[in-house]
């Protein structure tokens, strides 16, 4: 595509004569708008980009790795990874509260964002960000209205006072203009074409407090669910699918014996600006060997719902 191209060598040629011989610090989280800047970045300045990963124990299965192992392999940067799981658990415990539970997820991930960005500084001029259009107006206007329902937190979200000079070579772009980018440098569908997902993730997830044992069962209820509507080619048909892990227990029956485990809910939503959406109609087959296979697989767990909620009134995350 013409016009992308265009735009990618004009971006390259202006990160280098801004850039110079400096280093450039990026947040990477996994998803598009930083994974796009920080590829960009790359391509002009090669191992000058240093990126920081926190893994905040609040990410889905193999996220972590999967980020590692496409940027570092394919990609060839150099990439930092902070392992926080611990800090984040320790500072939810006890924590039920979802308004309490974001902002201090997104307090938390400040913080340690910084920290190790502080360790780098010594060499690092810039600290670059995926910033993309509809963030410049959205931070420019007041009432956006998921905002002032929920407090929204992503990697973009960094304090200004760092005391590094910003790079966000995609401020002009809309996000489908982001992911021609993504493609036209060679990033797999498989991270350009994701879902949504929020900046304080599981941690919003698992509702009520958040313990790592319960990520680690909401992670594989997820896994479920996301690869099975991937092998049935439903993956591109939904706007966006999670699980949720309810803070009750339910009784059920298991062969001879009766059990006492957690419930899950399925979310899947059709939905063009994720201001209004629809529960999506998934076929019953379907739902119903997820079920199964979640039931059957993950200790813990003995009941699934599917959330047939709207929004509005329903919310597309739960928290
Ligand atoms: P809700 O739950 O408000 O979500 O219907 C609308 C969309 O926003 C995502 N979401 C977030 N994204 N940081 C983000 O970057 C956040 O704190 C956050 N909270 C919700 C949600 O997944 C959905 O796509």
């Amino acid at each position: 595509d013409w016009y992308i191209n265009k735009f990618i060598d004009s971006a390259i040629a202006e990160i280098k004569n801004k850039v110079g011989n400096d280093k450039v610090i990026l947040g990477l989280s996994g998803g598009v708008d930083s994974s796009v800047a920080a590829t960009l970045i790359s391509k002009a300045i090669g191992k000058q980009l240093i990126c920081i990963f926190v893994d905040t124990g609040l990410l889905r299965q193999n996220e972590g790795l999967q980020v590692m192992e496409t940027y570092t392999k394919n990609f060839d940067m150099k990439i930092k990874m902070v392992d926080a799981s611990a800090k984040f658990y320790k500072a939810l415990k006890g924590i039920e509260e979802p308004e309490t539970k974001r902002k201090l997820i997104g307090k938390l991930f400040i913080d340690v964002f910084t920290e190790e960005a502080r360790k780098l500084s010594g060499d690092a001029k810039w600290l670059a960000q995926g910033t993309i259009y509809p963030d410049v107006i959205e931070s420019s206007k007041e009432g956006h209205v998921s905002k002032t329902i929920k407090s929204h937190h992503n990697v973009g979200g960094l304090p200004e006072d760092l005391g590094f000079e910003l790079l966000e070579p995609l401020r002009d772009l809309f996000k489908d203009e982001v992911r021609n980018v993504g493609r036209e440098l060679g990033i797999p569908s498989l991270m350009i074409d994701r879902h949504p997902f929020p900046g304080p993730g599981l941690g919003i997830r698992v509702i009520g407090e958040v313990t790592k044992e319960k990520c680690d069962i909401l992670r594989k209820a997820d896994a479920i669910f996301i690869n099975a509507l991937r092998e049935n080619n439903l993956y591109n048909k939904v706007s966006q699918a999670h699980v949720v892990l309810l803070p009750i227990k339910t009784v059920g029956v298991m062969g001879d014996n009766r059990t006492y485990e957690f419930v899950v809910g399925l979310r899947a939503v059709n939905t063009i600006d994720f201001m209004t959406a629809t529960s999506s109609h998934l076929p019953w087959e379907f739902l119903d060997s997820v079920v199964n296979k979640i039931i059957n697989e993950v200790k813990g767990v003995n009941r699934v719902v599917y959330d047939i909620t709207s929004k509005p009134p329903g919310t597309i995350e739960w928290e």
